[in-house]
């Protein structure tokens, strides 16, 4: 089966070489799946047109150096231009107050944003020593409020929680392998995550994170959640994004999901 779409920036030409490749019982069905198919690749390129006159160049990316252990700056754990990013993910996360469960303290925007909903528990988890130090300072802002911190990489530590009314996810690739990993051969980065947050979260309960596809979720990052997850929303967040932003990102939209148990 052939197919060939024309527009006047692009050709998408598509053969199936085998005849049992998208089998439903009748010939106008595989038509209409595969037409459907070109219909929406196509209108992504154009869509993606469109966006890319909204890039800033950012800087050189280079491999990611491990840094699990390292000693980050404010902005090198992460730059001010996601904090709307955050402000959008603890309004899905705290929305029905309840337990929290947050990964990644970072530089503790998220955790100060979650502590001004009223949340019942916090729990965090993260693995940088020097990260965990920034915590302890930080734990002083809220005397009498219950916050946990659980120490080490969260794939070593989240069987020894239990279940959350939200949960926050917001860490990064540590090394080049995660960067390929979780990041290159992925849909989204947060993707390897899904399971454990399905089975920490209550029923009715909120899963957030964001996703850099821009303005919209694709059609696979859709089939994973719903793998995982009854329902979800996104919003769409607008970001001031520095021309020579250090990230890994140069787009002035991202998405924020909310993924409900
Ligand atoms: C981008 S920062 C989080 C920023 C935070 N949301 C804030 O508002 O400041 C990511 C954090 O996740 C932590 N992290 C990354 N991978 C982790 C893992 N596998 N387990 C636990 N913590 C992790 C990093 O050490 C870092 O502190």
């Amino acid at each position: 089966m052939k197919r060939i779409r024309r527009s006047k920036e692009f050709e998408v030409n598509l053969t199936i070489t085998d005849d049992k490749f998208i089998n439903p019982p009748r010939d106008m069905q595989r038509n209409t799946m595969v037409n459907r198919a070109i219909k929406e690749f196509s209108a992504d390129l154009v869509a993606l047109d469109t966006q890319a006159k909204n890039f800033v160049p950012g800087e050189t990316v280079n491999e990611v150096t491990d840094r699990t252990q390292a000693e980050l700056s404010d902005q090198q754990i992460m730059e001010d231009w996601q904090i709307p990013l955050m402000q959008a993910m603890a309004r899905v996360v705290c929305g029905k107050g309840g337990d929290i469960l947050e990964l990644g303290f970072g530089r503790g925007i998220a955790s100060d944003m979650i502590q001004s909903y009223d949340v019942s528990s916090h729990v965090i988890m993260e693995c940088n020593e020097a990260v965990i130090e920034r915590y302890n300072v930080w734990k002083g802002k809220y005397p009498g409020k219950d916050i946990q911190m659980v120490k080490g990489l969260w794939q070593d530590t989240i069987d020894d929680v239990g279940l959350f009314d939200g949960v926050f996810f917001h860490t990064y690739p540590l090394n080049q392998e995660e960067y390929m990993k979780y990041v290159n051969e992925s849909i989204t980065f947060a993707a390897h995550f899904f399971p454990d947050a399905a089975k920490h979260l209550k029923p009715g309960g909120s899963f957030s994170y964001f996703s850099n596809e821009i303005d919209s979720l694709s059609r696979e990052h859709q089939r994973q959640l719903l793998k995982h997850f009854s329902s979800f929303q996104i919003e769409k967040v607008t970001l001031e994004i520095p021309e020579d932003v250090h990230d890994m990102w140069w787009s002035d939209t991202m998405i924020v999901v909310k993924a409900i148990k």
